[in-house]
């Protein structure tokens, strides 16, 4: 199937802030979560069959630590504690792939900071 983008700054977010400051983002901004564990974003995703499927997340890290997240669909966890390693600078934006097993029609996919650290500034993901 073809893959979708959908962006952080139009998802849920629960202790963090959309902002633009650092260029590099795809669509209007990225999200900037607060440093602390228990900030999440929230996506909605639509797939047209169940099924695992590869689900990629671009994001920034312009610290010296990893920032692990939990990715969980549907309330499963997907990944856990994903490190989300230092990217060289806040402008600096890669993308990482974790498989999500969907289920027909709408999904939740959410990205959890586990740590004091919060998570990474994140900008879309795709599947
Ligand atoms: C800086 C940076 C933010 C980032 C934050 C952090 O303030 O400008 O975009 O989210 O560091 O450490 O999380
Ligand atoms: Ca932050
Ligand atoms: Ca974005």
């Amino acid at each position: 199937a073809p893959s979708s983008e959908y962006q952080a700054e139009s998802a849920a977010i629960s202790q963090g802030v959309v902002e633009s400051n650092h260029a590099g983002f795809t669509g209007s901004g990225f999200v900037n979560l607060d440093n602390l564990a228990g900030s999440y974003v929230e996506f909605t995703v639509t797939a047209a069959a169940a099924g695992p499927r590869p689900l990629t997340i671009r994001f920034a890290n312009g610290t010296t630590a990893g920032r692990p997240m939990d990715v969980l669909v549907n309330g499963v966890l997907a990944a856990d504690e994903r490190p989300f390693d230092p990217t060289g600078a806040w402008t600096t934006w890669v993308e990482t792939t974790v498989t999500a097993d969907l289920q027909a029609g709408a999904n939740t996919v959410r990205l959890l900071s586990t740590t004091a650290s919060g998570g990474p500034n994140l900008d879309r993901i795709t599947l």
